[in-house]
């Protein structure tokens, strides 16, 4: 037995509540998110429109908030007007982002209607690279005005009688990138994603406005940038934008210590927010929106040139990269008094928690569980976990706490849940001081722990899932819950 740790868990002691939100996913025109990913006309699961209802049966396990839709990258060079009307007459175009070929079967139509069946609102994304503010006023239009207008009025006639009623939607796609069709610096996109806001807003004043903040803390314009854009557009945005993949770059302590990094990047990211809220005198706190965040294996990623959904950006998560992953869920849902949004990039093939093979199986991936257990079970309040935490020492950011860890108490559940990730080389030994909640009754412990390399293939895709541990008891029935090195958690309790 290693040192024993005690975690204090106090009802009282509450950061925010989590909101379905920061459960959310991002589904770009890109590789094979879209075409082979949710939709392959011909596939034996595929509905009567073309998506495939394998895929969909996963979707929902994961229990997504938002659906961010079409971009990503490819957004700054799209036009919306492609894919809407008549399949026959919708054009191919080059995407300009992953020099792959655009056919345009899917636009913003088919994919509100694909969010509303499988439970999610769609966060859509406008194009601030090469659109105008005057065409991001029109897409909401076109989305969400009743009728009686020039673009209401064309939807009407693509068979949507009803607005989409779309209230999610982000001014542009990372920006600051010089990668990014139409790059803008941060003067230029601050006064751009103003008019385009203003505009947006009178279309339809209900909705809520996401600005585009730093694509990464690698970039040297951050945080700067998000001090000058927020002083242009403070007062008519709802959320800023943070982006960030994390991949192993050998250092597997640094790796598995990504959730630190994430923590700091949005506490830099909120005093940044706060300290324009005080040069403005607002009384609006800004809330965040994590609106892509994942591991992704950015440094191996390899182009195709001019495909039709091309198998690009396929990553294959180990166990490792689940428990990398699941640390940085951690930190999402520990500041979810700032970050209201959180999408996993991405859904579906592309960096995503689900694969197929064209005319084949869909399969859950390793990282594909700690989401979709927190999704379903981390709901309700986030409690602030009170531990003497011991840490570890990595190279990149110093002393890091070796268990990173959330908790969450659902009142209308009963339910307390923990997730957790022992980050370190040895077993920890915890247990839970829970007295504020009265009687309390163990539910289940869930893990998922083996060989860090282990991944799920279409020939084993079973290899890495949770199992089911019995927990022992101490003396006086307190449960002792053991962690065995680089393993991940999900604990509940009845109270
Ligand atoms: O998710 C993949 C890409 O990562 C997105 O298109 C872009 O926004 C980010 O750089």
């Amino acid at each position: 037995m290693g040192d024993k740790l005690t975690i204090l868990l106090d009802k009282n002691y509450t950061i925010a509540d989590v909101g379905s939100r920061l459960y959310s996913t991002f589904v770009e025109h890109l590789g094979r998110c879209v075409y082979e990913g949710i939709y392959e006309p011909g596939h034996p699961s595929a509905d009567s429109k073309g998506f495939r209802e394998d895929v969909r049966t996963l979707v929902k396990e994961l229990h997504f908030g938002a659906l961010r839709y079409p971009g990503g990258n490819f957004v700054s060079g799209y036009d919306w007007l492609d894919g809407i009307g008549p399949r026959e007459k919708r054009p191919r175009r080059l995407d300009y982002a992953w020099s792959s070929i655009e056919t345009n079967e899917i636009g913003i139509d088919e994919f509100c209607d694909y969010a509303k069946s499988v439970g999610s609102e769609v966060m859509y994304a406008v194009n601030l690279g090469t659109g105008t503010p005057q065409n991001a006023g029109y897409t909401v239009e076109y989305a969400n005005f009743p009728g009686g207008t020039y673009y209401s009025d064309l939807r009407i006639q693509n068979g949507h009688k009803d607005p989409h009623n779309i209230k999610l939607w982000c001014l542009g796609n990372e920006m600051d990138g010089p990668w990014q069709t139409c790059h803008l610096d941060a003067v230029d996109y601050g006064k751009k994603a103003l008019e385009a806001a203003k505009i947006m807003k009178w279309a339809d004043p209900s909705i809520e406005l996401t600005l585009c903040g730093s694509a990464t803390t690698l970039l040297p314009t951050y945080p700067e940038w998000d001090r000058i854009v927020l002083e242009h557009a403070y007062d008519k945005v709802d959320f800023l934008s943070l982006h960030r993949y994390y991949e192993n770059f050998g250092n597997e302590v640094d790796f598995l210590a990504s959730f630190y990094e994430m923590d700091t990047f949005i506490k830099t990211i909120a005093a940044t927010a706060d300290y324009v809220k005080a040069v403005k005198r607002s009384k609006k706190t800004m809330m965040l929106s994590f609106d892509e965040w994942n591991i992704w294996y950015q440094a191996k990623t390899q182009l195709k040139q001019w495909e039709i959904a091309p198998h690009i950006l396929e990553d294959h998560y180990s166990l490792l990269d689940a428990l990398a992953f699941a640390g940085l869920l951690c930190t999402l849902i520990n500041n979810s008094d700032r970050v209201r949004i959180a999408c996993l990039a991405q859904m579906v093939n592309v960096i995503a928690p689900i694969i197929t093979e064209k005319g084949g199986k869909a399969i859950r991936q390793t990282t594909f569980y700690p989401f979709s257990l927190a999704a379903k079970y981390c709901t309700g309040t986030v409690l602030k976990p009170l531990a003497k935490i011991p840490t570890i020492e990595s190279a990149a950011y110093g002393a890091v706490p070796s268990i990173a860890c959330a908790v969450t108490h659902n009142a209308e559940r009963n339910e307390v849940a923990v997730i957790c990730v022992n980050i370190a080389d040895k077993t920890q030994e915890i247990e839970f001081d829970m007295r504020s909640f009265g009687v309390v009754r163990w539910i289940e412990h869930v893990t998922m722990q083996g060989n860090p390399d282990a991944v799920n293939t279409f020939a084993a895709p079973e290899t890495v899932k949770p199992s089911a541990v019995d927990v022992p008891r101490d003396s006086t029935g307190t449960p002792q819950v053991s962690l065995p090195p680089k393993s991940f958690h999900l604990l509940r309790f009845a109270c």
